[in-house]
């Protein structure tokens, strides 16, 4: 895969060589072009932006400067141009997924400024914000998606690490995790995890991610791939709720 980042801020894209990332570079599953849109200006004073038609406050980023920046990348047919900014679609697992199917992305990173409506309408094909906050540039939410996208390419994680097992990738919240020292300022681990019964733990850990989603997303629950002993599981925590504040945790 390869991802361009196109940019009035380059310098943020340092993150692109840590960890995961630089990881994935060094293993060529993905390489990355970061691309000041600055080069595009043609002036003396490197100008990018313009004053609104119609007047009010701020500055709209040029339709040209924009156009020659997506020119000089010399995309290849079915690029994926995909737009950072709060009116987009919310970034989610499953966009990552269909993402990481792609060969080639482009990040066009919008800015406070605004960018003059005709680049939404007709340079981009994808418009994706990373939730309901707002930031003051694309490229933090391209940093985010980018990292989200590339862990999901085969190669990218290493063996040991798992994406698969992931928050999400089964549609639920990750289950606990626990390591030495087993007594740590009086608080232990779970029995079970000490046990060396893989089976048992497996299915421990299971019912844990349950009793999260459960408890903290079950927004999630509607669409999670369940089995008929999760249900069931489920439909227990139901009753617990409802009727036995007394009963105590289970499993
Ligand atoms: Cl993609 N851009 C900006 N500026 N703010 C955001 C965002 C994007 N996603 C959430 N907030």
């Amino acid at each position: 895969m390869h991802i361009d980042f196109l940019t009035l801020f380059p310098d943020m894209f340092g993150y692109l060589d840590m960890s995961i990332l630089k990881r994935a570079q060094a293993a060529e599953v993905v390489t990355f072009g970061v691309h000041d849109m600055r080069d595009q200006a043609t002036n003396k004073h490197r100008t990018v932006d313009d004053r609104p038609f119609g007047g009010g406050v701020g500055m709209v980023l040029k339709p040209d400067i924009v156009y020659q920046a997506i020119q000089a990348l010399g995309l290849p047919a079915g690029a994926r141009i995909l737009l950072t900014t709060p009116q987009g679609r919310t970034f989610d697992q499953e966009m990552a997924k269909e993402l990481s199917g792609e060969s080639h992305l482009v990040f066009l990173c919008g800015h406070y400024e605004g960018l003059d409506e005709r680049v939404h309408e007709h340079m981009v094909t994808d418009e994706v914000s990373i939730g309901d906050y707002v930031l003051t540039g694309g490229e933090l939410p391209a940093l985010v998606m980018t990292d989200a996208i590339v862990r999901l390419l085969p190669g990218a994680v290493g063996k040991l690490a798992s994406p698969h097992e992931d928050s999400f990738y089964h549609g639920l919240l990750d289950y606990p995790h626990y390591t030495r020292p087993a007594e740590f300022m009086g608080h232990g681990v779970p029995e079970i995890l000490l046990s060396g019964n893989h089976a048992e733990i497996a299915k421990w850990r299971r019912r844990e991610a349950l009793k999260r989603t459960y408890l903290r997303r079950p927004d999630l629950l509607p669409t999670a791939p369940l089995s008929k002993t999760d249900l069931a599981y489920l439909a227990e925590l139901e009753s617990q709720s409802r009727g036995g504040a007394d009963e105590g945790e289970q499993g």
